[in-house]
């Protein structure tokens, strides 16, 4: 069993697959971005797959692939298969933005990956288009269509909740969700780099307790590994998330860390710490001397974010850790 220096047990790892993406949502990454890694510096899917195979053997059970967007690297689908057959990886899931999704659900789940999450901020195109500086949304909506084809054991939409949403923007959303069988969870912005911090932050608590009353909501289970709070409809229709690390925060509960793509180990999604595993993994070590450091790196864990007390601390983009 892994635990952190505050006694939380470490169980799941976010794996950055990428740090590019063909999309650049406003909150996440500026127009005009330059400062991707370079490919010498991106882990291997060797890499990759050994740091895992030592991590897994520890005890982290759960791994989501992120990006940037994951399906612009490469046979992932590869990646995902040589990851969900180590031994102690129980769930192998992904974020993705769902443009390439159509072409890739298929192999994704035979691969092994059971659990999709698909980042949709909304049901109008223009509206998305503005968001996502793409004319995007057909083709999501196709990639999201071939994903429910295929027998994922959840799809989850990710709805970042911004300032000038309306309730039935809202709406339309829970409803096409629970049309497709799809879980949707809003989430509140963070204030990660200066897009997040301009963006603009919503308190969800209101807006849980109009769909609570309005759908007669109820606490509910949902799988996944993640913070997010779930509440259902008596009748299974509406299944909905509540990602609030601003308004109700969850980091007692903290059960995870992050690795970028060039192989630095981000402890906290609200902080800047940082350890180099890329280095280790190059430098000739063997599997202990990575335990080792996994296992010392996790006793520097911190005890929270502080996206409240200092809303800039967080310099770099989401899309450098996927979330
Ligand atoms: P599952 O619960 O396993 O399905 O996944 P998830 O919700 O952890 O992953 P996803 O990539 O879909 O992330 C959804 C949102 O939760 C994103 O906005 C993430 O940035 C946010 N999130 C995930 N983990 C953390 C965390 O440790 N801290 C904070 N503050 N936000 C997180
Ligand atoms: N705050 C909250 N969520 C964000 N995401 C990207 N940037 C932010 C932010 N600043 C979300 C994406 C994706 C998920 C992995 O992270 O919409 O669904
Ligand atoms: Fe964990 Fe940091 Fe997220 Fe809090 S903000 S839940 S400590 S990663």
């Amino acid at each position: 069993m892994l635990e952190d220096g505050l006694g939380r047990r470490v169980e799941y790892l976010r794996l950055s697959v990428t740090d590019r993406c063909d999309l650049r949502c406003s909150y996440c990454m500026p127009p005009g971005f330059k400062g991707y890694e370079e490919p010498g510096n991106w882990l291997t899917f060797d890499e990759i797959e050994r740091l895992v195979a030592v991590l897994a053997g520890l005890g982290v059970k759960r791994i989501r692939m992120t990006g940037g967007e994951p399906l612009l690297r490469r046979n992932v689908p590869e990646l995902a298969q040589r990851l969900a057959r180590l031994p102690g990886v129980e769930d192998l899931s992904l974020s993705t933005n769902g443009t390439r999704l159509k072409q890739h659900a298929a192999a994704l789940r035979a691969a092994g990956v059971t659990r999709l999450n698909v980042s949709l901020d909304s049901l109008d195109p223009e509206r998305v288009h503005k968001i996502t500086g793409r004319d995007v949304l057909p083709q999501i909506l196709a990639g999201l269509e071939a994903a429910r084809a295929q027998s994922f054991q959840v799809i989850k939409i990710n709805m970042v909740v911004l300032p000038e949403v309306s309730d039935a923007d809202i709406d339309a959303m829970v409803e096409y969700c629970g049309a497709q069988g799809f879980v949707l969870r809003f989430i509140e912005m963070m204030p990660v780099g200066d897009t997040g911090r301009r963006a603009g932050y919503v308190d969800l608590r209101p807006v849980r307790e109009r769909l609570r009353s309005r759908f007669g909501l109820v606490d509910g289970m949902v799988p996944g590994g993640g913070p997010a709070r779930y509440l259902v409809s008596p009748d299974g229709r509406h299944r909905l998330g509540f990602i609030t690390p601003i308004s109700q925060h969850f980091c007692e509960t903290c059960n995870r860390v992050r690795l970028s793509v060039e192989g630095m180990l981000y402890l906290c999604l609200g902080q800047e710490d940082t350890v180099d595993f890329r280095e280790l993994l190059r430098s000739g070590c063997d599997d202990e001397q990575i335990a080792a450091r996994f296992r010392a790196t996790l006793q520097v864990k911190p005890a929270r974010h502080e996206f409240r007390e200092r809303p800039e601390r967080v310099v770099r983009f989401m899309s450098s850790t996927g979330g």
